[in-house]
């Protein structure tokens, strides 16, 4: 660990804050550790809040606007932690890649679309522009924190948990009435033989040690949402892209029509899906770096060439300090177990975001923070999610609520659909839906306009579920979520004012069908 700098006074701009931050990067755990301290404040701390992701940064924040003190201990040189600096950010980035030569592949020789026959992009070219440009949001997270939101905060400089209400960081101690663990969770790996071979990647060491152009054929491991999104990103730049899921694809996206509708879009832009499947052993040549993988399918074991394998098989919390030092709780999947104030098993000590296990997304991450916040400054709340609104990417942006049809169809008496494109004899070729960024798609390859279905209960008229497959969607999924769980009804959907052409027709659809008094699917 190298010196400390006091940076109290200094008032950095963001673009100063991009040139810190960049410089702190390029020799990871040799730079000083940054103390934003406020020494002329004596009160104690309410919180220390340890890990300054998501959750640590939003509880911290709320924490001080409530007029508690709050102090953050980061190992990075940066706020706002994994999602922009490995995770959701690269991903995002990744996804409109894909989407982007989607179009470009299905367009190609049409309009000005450029023949794209034999075109390959280039993986370690996304993943330079990412490496170049991903200190711009951290830079303003440390300005804002530092300037905008008064919060107090040393960097670059890993924390030791001492006690339950101390911790140590760059040779000092800090004491606080309450500890909040943020600790985040670190990526799984294979363990099979070969697993420790160079071209073997997870999201975190993707965008850290790519160094050369991965060949024509990439093996995905893992079926959820950082398999697909990453593998559909592969696939999009040309390359042969097999994913080897253990059991099913995407079980995550719960209304089985609109999984079909997904998988099967995947299926047409060439991927392959290999079901039932895993990694026995992975082959290295002779510099150390994989060459080839063996998958044991349903059919039998198959030899794959290839040098460039990416692991999306789900995370583990970072809970072996708290439960080593302060004994807290742990459950089976390692997370840290919480109570719905988001209390430890031991007293004083909160955990909040990835830490505690699933969902393990941002929502989570900063409300468990936010309310982990509240509860040390005396509010009472009560926090345990059980659903939410939810979405990945493919080369589409896959958003759902509430019920599948399935599940629907289990729980009330009648249930009503309401779908673009309708179930017609035509199947799925026909121009509807068609929206921003579906456009060409609608007019040109209508089956790839998308697809979306809105569940209602007949009997109460209420949405009771919403699944949608192409883009922009998940911006007003965040809000309609909110009105269903207040008793939205296909009538009310219907008094709204749509900005027509809308990513959903949800409100058009539902004032075609609002005026029956008994519904019938649409
Ligand atoms: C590939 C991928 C894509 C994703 N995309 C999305 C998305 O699109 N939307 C979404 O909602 N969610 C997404 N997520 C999930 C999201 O990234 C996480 O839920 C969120 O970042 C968790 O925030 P956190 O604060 O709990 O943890 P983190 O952001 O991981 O923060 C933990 C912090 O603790 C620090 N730390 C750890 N140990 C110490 C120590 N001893 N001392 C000091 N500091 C320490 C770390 O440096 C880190 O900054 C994605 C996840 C992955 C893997
Ligand atoms: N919002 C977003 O867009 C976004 C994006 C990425 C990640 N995230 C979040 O980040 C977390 C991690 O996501 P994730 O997709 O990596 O993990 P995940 O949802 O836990 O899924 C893990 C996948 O890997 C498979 N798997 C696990 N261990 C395996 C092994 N040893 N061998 C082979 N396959 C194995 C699982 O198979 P089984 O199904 O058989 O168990 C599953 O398909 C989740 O909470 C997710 O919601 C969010």
């Amino acid at each position: 660990m190298g010196a400390m700098m006091d940076i109290r006074d200094e008032h950095l701009t963001i673009r100063a804050w991009e040139k810190r931050i960049d410089d702190l990067l390029e020799r990871p755990g040799d730079g000083a550790a940054l103390f934003n301290v406020n020494e002329d404040d004596t009160r104690e701390y309410d919180a220390i809040f340890l890990g300054g992701g998501a959750g640590g940064r939003f509880g911290s924040a709320y924490l001080r606007a409530m007029g508690g003190r709050q102090l953050i201990i980061e190992a990075w040189p940066f706020l706002g932690g994994s999602c922009p600096h490995n995770a959701c950010v690269p991903h995002h980035l990744f996804s409109e890649c894909a989407a982007e030569l989607m179009l470009q592949r299905t367009m190609a020789g049409k309009l000005w679309f450029r023949d794209m026959n034999g075109v390959r992009a280039s993986i370690k070219d996304v993943v330079d522009v990412f490496r170049k440009g991903r200190v711009g949001p951290h830079a303003i997270m440390n300005f804002q924190s530092k300037e905008q939101l008064d919060l107090e905060y040393v960097l670059n400089a890993t924390g030791t948990i001492i006690d339950r209400h101390t911790v140590e960081v760059a040779g000092r101690r800090f004491r606080a009435k309450n500890l909040v663990l943020g600790l985040g969770a670190r990526s799984q790996t294979l363990t099979c033989p070969g697993s420790d071979l160079k071209g073997i990647y997870t999201y975190e060491s993707l965008v850290e040690t790519l160094d050369y152009e991965p060949g024509d054929t990439v093996l995905v491991v893992g079926g959820s949402k950082t398999a697909v999104e990453y593998g559909c990103f592969f696939n999009a730049t040309g390359r042969r892209t097999i994913m080897a899921v253990r059991s099913e694809l995407l079980k995550v996206i719960p209304d089985l029509e609109t999984r079909g509708y997904t998988v099967d879009r995947m299926k047409d832009q060439g991927m392959e899906i290999w079901e039932g499947s895993q990694v026995e052993q992975l082959e290295g040549d002779s510099n150390g770096r994989v060459c080839a993988a063996f998958v044991r399918t349903p059919n039998g074991i198959e030899r794959i060439e290839t040098n460039f394998v990416f692991c999306g098989l789900g995370e583990t919390p970072n809970s072996e300090m708290p439960a080593r030092v302060l004994d807290v709780k742990i459950g089976p999947k390692n997370e840290v177990i919480v109570n719905r104030q988001l209390q430890t098993s031991v007293p004083n000590v909160y955990a909040i975001g990835d830490l505690i296990g699933g969902p393990m997304e941002m929502f989570k991450a900063r409300k468990s923070g936010t309310y982990a916040a509240r509860h040390i400054m005396g509010e009472q709340v009560d926090y345990a999610p059980q659903e939410w609104p939810d979405f990945l990417h493919t080369h589409y942006e896959v958003s759902w609520m509430g019920l599948s049809e399935q599940e629907a169809r289990a729980k009330h008496k009648n249930i009503i659909t309401i779908k673009m494109p309708p179930d017609t004899p035509d199947g799925l070729n026909v121009a509807l839906p068609a929206c921003d960024r579906t456009m060409l798609y609608a007019f040109l390859e209508p089956k790839m306009s998308g697809f979306q279905k809105l569940i209602i209960d007949e009997a109460s008229r209420r949405v009771v579920g919403a699944h949608h497959v192409g883009y922009g969607a998940k911006d007003s999924f965040q809000y309609l979520y909110q009105l269903m769980k207040q008793g939205l009804t296909i009538d009310q959907l219907g008094e709204m004012d749509e900005l027509f052409l809308n990513p959903t027709h949800f409100i058009q659809l539902a004032r075609l069908r609002a005026g029956h008094r008994k519904l019938r699917d649409l």
